[in-house]
């Protein structure tokens, strides 16, 4: 009893740093749990990819992945504001192929004629540093949004 108590209060000392240290929603997963299209991405480049979502998203989706306010609103111009990418959003609900593909070439690289504030980002990171960055995104969410977003990133994965 006396070590479950000791256990717990080690656990949210742990919460508390994390917190305060990356500002995260969420600590990152145990990376062994996070793959990208089907191939495991190491803790490394996780935290590279916390880096580059620092640097190159939170302006837009947030600091801790929050989105924008009023996300769900149109702005006066007709667009849609950045959404959250954490497991209050959407992103969890698109295929690990379609993630990559709104990042590297923008959500109206994808869909032809939509406009969008979501920038194409091809010419200003690597493949490799996008994959890490949505890695990085992946390892915020909790395990029933990251088991639902595999089984739809193996079926869609299956399709193609
Ligand atoms: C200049 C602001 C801006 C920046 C910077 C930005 N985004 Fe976005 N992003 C948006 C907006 C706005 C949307 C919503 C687009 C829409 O629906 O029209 C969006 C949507 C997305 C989506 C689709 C999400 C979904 O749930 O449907 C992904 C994935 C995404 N962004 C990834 C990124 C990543 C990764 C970065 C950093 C490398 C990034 N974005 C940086 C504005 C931005």
């Amino acid at each position: 009893m006396k070590g479950r108590a000791l256990t717990f209060t080690c656990a949210i000392a742990a919460g508390l740093a994390t917190t305060m240290q990356f500002a995260a929603a969420q600590p990152p997963a145990a990376p062994e749990a996070i793959t990208f299209l089907g191939e495991p991405v190491s803790a490394d480049r996780i935290a590279q990819g916390q880096e580059i979502y620092a640097n190159t998203c939170a302006s837009c989706h947030g600091a801790n992945l929050e989105g924008q306010p009023n996300w769900k609103r149109r702005l006066p111009d007709g667009r849609m504001p950045a959404p959250p990418h954490d497991q209050t959003g959407h992103s969890w609900q698109h295929p690990d192929r379609q993630l990559f593909d709104f990042t590297k070439l923008g959500i109206g690289g994808v869909v032809a004629g939509y406009e969008s504030d979501m920038p194409a980002f091809g010419d200003v990171l690597t493949d490799a540093e996008i994959t890490a960055v949505l890695a990085y995104i992946k390892s915020t969410w909790p395990d029933l949004q990251r088991d639902m977003q595999a089984k739809l990133t193996a079926k869609d994965e299956e399709g193609s």
